[in-house]
């Protein structure tokens, strides 16, 4: 019987990490068709589905629960070439199948029931060439398969087959790769294979897991043209491969695959079958190999590839790879390990000496004790090294010394990643000429770099050391004798100020190409950096410490280090804190084609920063705090994009800020924004917020237009008031005084003309404060006469009339009203509250330009309109005096005094 069904628990598994890794497909529930195929696996079939279009040419019905393929239900597929019935329930294979689908060329039934397979079944199948039936329980009757004269390609592995013979007279003509693995076949007997007698296309034999443990001489004779043998998982032993190199002694074997046999001893005499073959592969990867004896590859002088990984080899020696003269790469990869008598396993001196022709040695992941002036001896056709993951001794601190066995070794790769360097020493690669790579990525380099380390380099190209676990200091001349450099990766290795130096340490790399110096920290870099560097293209700079060189605040101003390098294709700035780009920092890269600027607090960027990089096609501005996207600042750099990434920005929806980007979007290829359904979201207003940007309503905008005029006139309304009332509330007294000026002189309203022609009694009427009275006594008295009469309250009032009256008659029998303005005065209760309030009516009421002002004392404006309701500003500038210090200027004083109170009372034209 078959295995319980495991079906439903895989397809739970793939649905689990598909939803895992947040892709979850959405749930098939019919057939898809498309290009002529359909696919209907994994739907729960139990019969073939009869409404899929006629023509299609391939149907894949795999994972579904068919117990029965027939030529009733496939035969409306009459053009089908590929039909797929693989991990069903299906026991039987029926004959007119073949017959409905004259076309059919593959036929996939692996992982069914099927049990008995006679002739009848495939009879009608000749144009089939690919036929799976692994998995199954295959019993054949007959000759089943001799009808097939066109298959290539036959797959019985899983069949619990006991024997290899599938056939007793010649059949399968055109066959390439028979499929064999994991049946119960013990042994090959001379005549299982003389039915592919006549199989002169047959290429590979696959018996991986098979119990090998018989061949019989001449078993493979009928199949001699066999190029590929695949013996994996098949645990034969060293005497039953030794067995079987000797039956393909005969044969055209070219690969050999003993994967995972627990071949645990190669003996000297273990490949000696294969002497007189072309084998040019050989793969003992996986078998827990210890002990090599030596001289046991030494028949195998034709190999060209080995593969020894995870094995474990204690020791090679000078006679382990002898006789290998042909072999070009060995892969080493886990190969060595310790062993009981040392505590790392031991390459001899001289141990790939007998390897003239080897150009690729692969050491990867090797602990071994020392690498000797002698290890690497003899390898002359040498060009790539790996060393990686692996930890030499001698490599903590490399010198002249260490790598000097490969002088003679035309090396153009060295990969020494992950191998603990500590130091390097001047000229430690100075033997290797011909060097073009060096890696060193991962390792604990801690020193400053002088230049003499890369001594010798001059053909070196590319550099790597990235990841150093320590820090590397820089000096100006740190590359100075590797002047062919075209990529160097710093990424993660310097320390965070290696990069202030005076002079540029990459400023002779004049065809430098790719510059990375990511993940450093780097905060301070000098506008010179990138100096000469016409030919780089590639910049790494992400996750650095560089937003200050951008501020416009900056000291000496922003920091343009992009200048030198007006060639960059990709620009990589993410994780740098930046909130600033200047205005200038990206102008000349108009080759420039991916910008990333991602997980920086840009915000508000200045207009037209973007418009030199015309020919910008790939734009990361993922996770800022971008709100608006304006075409004055987005307009260039968008226009020819073929991805953006702009999610997980605060969007601002609003007309403003959005609805140009929302409008682009709409009208770009879907596909060249990513992300953009659900992380395009709108922070603000609170309408949109969290709501896609691509929700958000532009016919909201097209009706601006008369909502913008509203807006306009409104605020235009609302901003007068506002004018208005600041107005009148600081300068309503003058408006008002104008105001009822130009009305009255406008409607001729006003007493001026008759009061000209009324004769006053006094010329003035004098108020004043009582402390005032002795200067008006001394000072203003003395001046009246004939033609100028004051009237002064205390004198000139009317005995027995009361008092109010009498103060407003005499001011209407004065041409003028005169204050002695003094503090006093601002303080008397009378001239404040009575007389000032009716000099006041005088003057606004009747339009009588009637007031003159003599100051005796400084008195501030603002006291004075508080205490008078007048200011200087609402009289005539000659009708305000000031009382002068010096006596000299007196007489002037009372020149001006007299022209104030002769004028005439209206205001002049
Ligand atoms: C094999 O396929 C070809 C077309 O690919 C067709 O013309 C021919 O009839 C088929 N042979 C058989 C025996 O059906
Ligand atoms: C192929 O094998 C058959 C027996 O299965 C034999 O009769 C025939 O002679 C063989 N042909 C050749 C060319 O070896
Ligand atoms: C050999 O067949 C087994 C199945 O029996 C398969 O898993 C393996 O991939 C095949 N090897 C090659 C090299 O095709
Ligand atoms: C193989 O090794 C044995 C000892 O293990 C030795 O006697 C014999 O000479 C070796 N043969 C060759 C061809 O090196
Ligand atoms: C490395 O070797 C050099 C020269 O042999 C020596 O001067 C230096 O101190 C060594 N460094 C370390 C860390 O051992
Ligand atoms: C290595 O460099 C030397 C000169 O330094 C040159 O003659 C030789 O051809 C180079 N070898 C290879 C494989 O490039
Ligand atoms: C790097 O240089 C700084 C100052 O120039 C120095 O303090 C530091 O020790 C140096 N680090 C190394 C690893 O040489
Ligand atoms: C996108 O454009 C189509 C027409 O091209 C229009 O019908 C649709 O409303 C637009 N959508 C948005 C969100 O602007």
């Amino acid at each position: 019987m078959r295995p319980p069904r495991l079906l439903p628990t895989w397809a739970a598994i793939v649905c689990l990490c598909a939803v895992a890794r947040g892709v979850a497909p959405p749930k098939k529930t019919s057939c898809r068709v498309q290009g002529g195929r359909a696919d209907c696996s994994h739907l729960h079939l139990s019969a073939v589905p009869a409404d899929l279009p006629g023509g299609i040419t391939s149907l894949d019905l795999s994972h579904n629960t068919l117990t029965a393929i027939g030529a009733a239900a496939l035969g409306r597929y009459a053009r089908l070439t590929r039909l797929d019935v693989s991990f069903n329930s299906i026991s039987r294979v029926e004959g007119g199948v073949c017959a409905a689908l004259p076309s059919l060329q593959s036929l996939h039934v692996q992982h069914n029931e099927v049990h008995l397979l006679r002739r009848e079944d495939l009879s009608s199948c000749t144009n089939l060439t690919l036929l799976n039936v692994a998995s199954n329980r295959l019993k054949l009757q007959g000759e089943p398969f001799s009808v097939l004269q066109k298959l290539k390609y036959l797959d019985v592995s899983k069949n619990k087959l006991a024997s290899a013979k599938l056939g007793s007279e010649p059949q399968l003509p055109g066959l390439v790769t028979l499929s064999l693995g994991h049946n119960d076949i013990s042994a090959l007997k001379k005549d299982d294979f003389s039915f592919l007698n006549q199989s002169s296309f047959l290429r590979v034999l696959n018996l991986s897991s098979v119990p090998l443990k018989t061949l019989e001489p001449g078993c493979f004779q009928p199949i001699a043209r066999l190029r590929s043998v695949i013996l994996d998982g098949s645990n034969m032993g060293t005497a039953a491969i030794s067995k079987l190199c000797s039956e393909l002694s005969d044969t055209s074997v070219d690969a050999l695959s003993l994967r995972k046999m627990k071949l645990v001893t190669l003996l000297n005499t273990t490949f000696t079958g294969l002497q007189n073959t072309q084998l040019s592969f050989l793969d003992l990867s996986f078998n827990g190999l210890g002990r090599i004896e030596e001289g046991s590859f030494a028949s195998l002088s034709r190999l060209q590839t080995l593969v020894l990984s995870d094995n474990n080899i204690k020791h090679l020696t000078k006679g382990t790879f002898r006789g290998l003269k042909s072999l070009k790469k060995l892969q080493l990869t886990r190969a060595l390990v310790k062993s009981r008598t040392s505590a790392t396993p031991i390459i001899d001196d001289f141990s790939f000496q007998a390897l003239p022709n080897l150009q690729s040695l692969i050491l990867q992941n090797t602990a071994v004790r020392e690498i000797t002036e002698n290890t690497f001896t003899g390898l002359t056709s040498l060009t790539e090294l790996d060393m990686s993951w692996s930890s030499y001794t001698s490599f903590k601190n490399i010198t002249a010394r260490t790598l000097v066995s490969l002088a003679g070794s035309p090396l153009t790769k060295l990969n020494l990643a992950g191998t603990a360097i500590v130091e390097i020493n001047a000229g430690s690669f100075s033997v290797l000429r011909n060097l073009t790579t060096l890696v060193l990525d991962n390792n604990y380099i801690k020193q400053t770099l002088t230049g003499r380390e890369f001594e010798g380099l001059a053909q070196v190209r590319e550099i790597h050391m990235s990841n150093n676990h320590q820090t590397v200091n820089l000096s100006s001349a740190a590359f100075a004798h590797v002047p062919n450099l075209r990529i160097l990766t710093l990424g993660k290795s310097l320390r965070s100020t290696a990069l202030n130096l005076e002079s540029s340490p990459f400023k002779a790399l004049s065809d430098l190409s790719v510059l990375d110096l990511s993940n450093n920290n780097i905060a301070n870099i000098r506008a010179n950096l990138l100096e000469g560097l016409a030919s780089l293209k590639v910049l790494k700079l992400q996750h650095n410490n560089l937003a200050r060189l951008w501020k416009s605040a900056n000291r000496g101003g922003p920091v343009l280090f992009l200048e030198g390098a007006p060639n960059l294709l990709t620009l990589q700035m993410d994780s740098n804190g930046l909130d600033e780009i200047p205005a200038e920092a990206l102008r000349g890269l108009s080759r420039l084609r991916e910008l990333s600027l991602a997980e920086n607090l840009l915000n508000n960027l200045k207009d037209s920063v973007f418009d030199g990089l015309e020919s910008l096609r790939i734009f990361n501005l993922q996770k800022n705090l971008i709100t608006a996207v304006r075409p004055q600042v987005f307009g260039t750099p968008l226009s020819n994009l073929s991805l953006l990434d702009m999610a997980k920005n605060p969007f601002d929806c609003t007309c403003e800020s959005i609805l140009w980007f929302v409008n682009w979007l709409n009208s770009t290829n879907m596909s060249s924004v990513p992300a953009l359904r659900d992380q395009y979201m709108c922070n603000t207003p609170l309408a949109y917020f969290n709501r896609s940007v691509m929700e958000f309503d532009t016919q909201s905008c097209k009706d601006m237009t008369p909502f913008q005029a509203l807006y306009i006139l409104t605020s235009t309304a609302v901003m007068t008031l506002i004018v208005s009332a600041l107005l009148v509330r600081f300068h309503g007294w003058r408006i008002q005084f104008y105001w009822t000026i130009l009305i009255n002189r406008t409607l001729g309203f006003g007493d001026a003309k008759g009061a000209e022609g009324r004769q006053f009694e006094y010329d003035a009427y004098v108020i004043h404060a009582s402390e005032d009275a002795g200067w008006v006594d001394r000072r203003l008295l003395p001046l009246e006469d004939a033609q100028c009469r004051f009237c002064l309250q205390d004198r000139d009032a009317v005995v027995g009339t009361p008092y109010l009256q009498s103060v407003l008659d005499n001011m209407r029998k004065s041409r003028k009203i005169l204050f002695v303005v003094t503090e006093s005065l601002l303080r008397d209760r009378w001239c404040r509250r009575f007389k000032a309030h009716h000099a006041y009516h005088e003057v606004i009421e009747s339009n009588r330009d009637s007031v003159v002002l003599i100051f005796l004392q400084d008195v501030h404006d603002y006291k004075l309109s508080c205490s008078l309701l007048l200011r200087r500003g609402m009289l005539r500038p000659c009708c305000i005096l000031e009382w002068p210090v010096h006596k000299e200027r007196v007489p002037a004083f009372h020149q001006k005094l007299l022209k104030a109170l002769g004028m005439t009372n209206r205001l002049q034209e």
